[in-house]
């Protein structure tokens, strides 16, 4: 019988404390290339449970939050794009409401054990390199 090779499974990597996301709180905001883009995402806690999404509105893709963070409108109940109010069912990034049509938030796999919390790469959604030291972190921030 051959050896068939083991395909080991995509390491979490660190995100934030678990303490850090209080139900209906503000996100964690971090940086991933999606499809080697440039992007941002964010997890928050909704229901007991952590879930991340890349920050892009299905309107128009831009980011969403209001301030740095703050997606929850005020009932805690959905996430809402500041910019004309889309409303997104936060279990599942399924647009609930306003100018998002039938679609969902783009889903980022995160999980928390032992109080941290983690996300877990994909194919599409890649961590950022490390960059050199003393390298200007302008991969990021001066897309054209
Ligand atoms: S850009 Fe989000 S609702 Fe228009």
């Amino acid at each position: 019988m051959p050896d068939t090779p083991q395909v080991p499974a995509p390491a979490g990597l660190p995100l934030c404390p678990s303490s850090a996301l209080a139900e209906g709180g503000t996100a964690h905001v971090w940086d991933v290339l999606e499809y080697s883009r440039p992007q941002r995402a964010f997890v928050l806690r909704y229901d007991g449970v952590v879930r991340a999404y890349i920050n892009r509105c299905l309107h128009v893709p831009v980011e969403m939050d209001w301030q740095p963070g703050e997606f929850f409108d005020s009932d805690k109940r959905y996430i809402v794009c500041s910019i004309h109010g889309a409303t997104y069912d936060p279990e599942d990034g399924r647009c609930a409401g306003g100018p998002c049509g039938r679609g969902r938030l783009t889903a980022v796999a995160v999980a928390e054990q032992g109080g941290q919390v983690h996300w877990y790469p994909s194919r599409d959604i890649r961590p950022v390199p490390a960059n050199p030291a003393g390298a200007a972190d302008e991969s990021l921030h001066d897309v054209p």
